[in-house]
């Protein structure tokens, strides 16, 4: 669970890329824009080819031995970090790289970003980077999911999004990041069961077009309630996310209903869980 006392009050986000425009719509609506305003994120786009030292400005270069596409230079992308850094004691800001190859962003990781004070996120392109970039300058390299986009800036997006959500106040209601999928049922005084799905929701009518909201939920019964919430939550993670379940700490009730879970039906999907 994150602990959001130990949060920093604002975050400041530094992005190299050599599409520092992408990111104008996203940083000018909805919650982006809320903690921008409210003084709990700062973020400041850095153009990469500011740093280039030639006259065409250029970021890239071909492959040393061969073969497709092009490469990012070094130079640029060390440069822009060693100006963003100045002034900084050298390990204290996280500098990211993503990329395909990198651990995978999943909650737990956002978690962990969301603490720090400033992040440096670098966004590649083209067939890659030199590897003297993720190797030497680059403190974490991370990626969205096994899949391959033209370039880092939809990737960075995502960290923008997931981490800005966890600053305090951001969300106005930091009950709901604690009830999230991947960190539900933080209910006060149970222990937490981490990575799980949210439970399901509904709001009025209770009766659509002949679908009705589960009758528990029109009861009152708010122990009942939260019993079934949790039920539903474990079901529906292990009907589609079986593999979310291996990192679960369970309650020997949650064994039990899970196990009762596993003799009725089977999950929708195995993802190597
Ligand atoms: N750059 C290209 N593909 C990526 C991915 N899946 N995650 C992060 N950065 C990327």
């Amino acid at each position: 669970m994150v602990d959001l006392k130990e949060a920093p009050k604002a975050m400041q986000l530094d992005v190299v890329s050599i599409f520092p425009d992408f990111f104008r719509g996203i940083l000018d609506c909805g919650l982006i824009k809320r903690a921008q305003s409210g003084g709990q994120l700062r973020i400041l786009l850095h153009d990469l080819r500011d740093y280039t030292e030639d006259r065409h400005r250029t970021v890239d270069d071909r492959p040393f031995g061969g073969g497709p596409g092009m490469v990012f230079k070094p130079l640029p992308v060390f440069r822009a970090v060693e100006a963003i850094k100045s002034g900084e004691p050298e390990a204290a800001i996280p500098v990211i790289l993503l990329s395909p190859q990198g651990r995978l962003l999943r909650q737990p990781v956002v978690e962990e970003l969301s603490r720090h004070r400033r992040l440096i996120l670098i966004c590649g392109r083209y067939e890659g980077v030199d590897e003297r970039v993720a190797e030497y300058l680059a403190t974490d390299e991370l990626s969205i999911g096994d899949y391959i986009l033209s370039g880092g800036e939809l990737a960075a997006a995502v960290v923008m999004e997931s981490v800005a959500r966890l600053l305090p106040g951001v969300l106005g209601n930091e009950e709901s990041v604690a009830q999230d999928s991947f960190g539900l049922h933080r209910v006060p005084g149970e222990p937490a069961a981490q990575g799980l799905f949210d439970c399901p929701h509904y709001t009025r009518p209770a009766d659509f077009r002949g679908m009705r909201v589960p009758e528990v939920l029109l009861s009152g019964d708010h122990e009942e309630i939260r019993r079934w919430r949790h039920r539903r939550a474990l079901e529906k993670t292990w009907r589609k996310r079986p593999d979310l379940l291996n990192d679960v700490d369970f309650s020997e009730e949650d064994q039990r209903l899970l196990e009762e879970l596993k003799q009725a039906s089977s999950p929708i999907l195995s993802q190597g869980g």
